[in-house]
Parts: C-alpha cells; sequence; structure tokens
C-alpha cells in the first residue's frame, strides 16, 4: 500500500505525519517493515532519520531518499508493503506521488489559508483514488477548529474522523523514536479500513 502525505501548503504536519503513520504500522503490523519515502528536497525525514541513528536509536522503519525514478517504479514494489511518501509541496514529484498512492493524506492545520490549500491539493488527486484531510496540530474546543470542521462537512470534504491535537511532545519529536502514538494510531486504522473496503 502506498500512502502519500500531501499538501501544497508548508509545515502543515506532513513529516510528522508521515513517521508517526509508518511507527504506527510498525507497531501494528511486526513482520511487515514500512518505509517512508522522503521526497521532499528540504530532506527532514532523512535528517530525523539520522539524528535517530546518531543518538543510539532504532526507528523500527526505513527512511529512504526519493526521486521521480524511485516513485514511478514503486508499483512494481507494493505487494504487501506499507511505503508513506513525504511529498514535497508543489512540482512533478508531488504529481508523481500523488499518482501513484492507493490513498493520499492531506495533513492540515484549522487556519483559512491551510485549508484552502489542502482543498487545492485535494483537487489534484484523481476522482477514484481515496483521500482526505487529516486535521493536525488542532485544538477542539476552539472557534477556529469548529469553523474549520463546518468548513469542511458544508463541502462535503472527506476528513479523517481522528484530529492529531497541538502538543508539545509532538512539536519536539522531530529526532526522536515516536514512542506513543497520540492520535495516529486511529488515523492508520481509519485508513487501513477505507483501503480494505475499496479492494
Ligand atoms: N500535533 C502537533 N502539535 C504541535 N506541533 C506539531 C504537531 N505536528 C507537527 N508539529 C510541529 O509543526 C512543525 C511542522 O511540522 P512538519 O515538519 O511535520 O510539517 P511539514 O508539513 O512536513 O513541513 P514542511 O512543509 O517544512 O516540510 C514542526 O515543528 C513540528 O514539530
Ligand atoms: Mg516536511
Amino acid at each position: 500500500m502506498i500512502v502519500t502525505i500531501a499538501n501544497a501548503k508548508g509545515g502543515v504536519a506532513k513529516t510528522t505525519s508521515a513517521m508517526f503513520l509508518a511507527a504506527a504500522y510498525a507497531r501494528r503490523f511486526e513482520s511487515s517493515v514500512p518505509v517512508v519515502l522522503d521526497a521532499d528536497p528540504q530532506a527532514s525525514a532523512s535528517l530525523w532519520r539520522d539524528l535517530v541513528e546518531d543518538s543510539g536509536g532504532c526507528l523500527g522503519f526505513d527512511v529512504a531518499a526519493a526521486n521521480l525514478s524511485t516513485l514511478r517504479r514503486l508499483d512494481r514494489v507494493r505487494a504487501g508493503s506499507f511505503v508513506v511518501v513525504d511529498a514535497p509541496p508543489q512540482g512533478r514529484l508531488l504529481e508523481t506521488a500523488i499518482g501513484v498512492a492507493d490513498f493520499v493524506v492531506v495533513p492540515s492545520s484549522d487556519s483559512p489559508l491551510d485549508l484552502q490549500q489542502a482543498w487545492a491539493t485535494l483537487a489534484a488527486v484523481p476522482r477514484e483514488r481515496p483521500a482526505a484531510v487529516l486535521l493536525a496540530r488542532v485544538e477542539p474546543g476552539t472557534t477556529a477548529y469548529a469553523r474549520s470542521v463546518s468548513a469542511l462537512e458544508g463541502a462535503s470534504t472527506p476528513r479523517f474522523d481522528a484530529v492529531v491535537r497541538k502538543r508539545q511532545d509532538l512539536k519536539r519529536c522531530m529526532g526522536r523514536c515516536p514512542s506513543k502514538l497520540w492520535e495516529y494510531g486511529q488515523v492508520l486504522d481509519e485508513l487501513l479500513e477505507v483501503v480494505r473496503d475499496g479492494e
């Protein structure tokens, strides 16, 4: 299964979501080692892996750099594997990462600007491809959150029921092993359910 994490907007928790979804899958299915494909030239996922290894830790999944050629060949390796693509914000790499995905996760904060970009990203996903907005780094109970949920519902935008709350622990998680999964375990459950239903 190939899951692409994409949003044309920067800083919306794409890399964090990619790493925690891979960690959640590794925890759930110990027989299979997931891989995060780092397709973002910023290389944040690769840096995260390097920092963990430098401190003697072990992520429990692989992180590998990906380019256009790597992504185009992905459909040859998909059987039985769980691949999460940390996509760049624009360009052919983003289009290709979306094109090869079985599911596209579009993380967004609850700011109107981020939501606009989330919709623009969803518009680039082929119609038959499952895709959903993941509200991340949000504070349920605030007006901004309620407005975002209502805007998504008003536009009939598919979204995960699980939302990832804003947390200091998640803010500081770069370069650390994801020990606690927070809401990402539920996000993985929802994602697997949709993909299985579609098979
Ligand atoms: N749930 C959360 N609560 C608090 N901080 C968070 C949360 N999720 C992510 N962050 C923080 O938000 C920042 C952006 O996250 P991240 O790097 O995952 O976003 P990104 O979309 O990959 O960014 P970029 O566009 O630069 O690649 C990071 O500092 C990260 O630690
Ligand atoms: Mg990133």
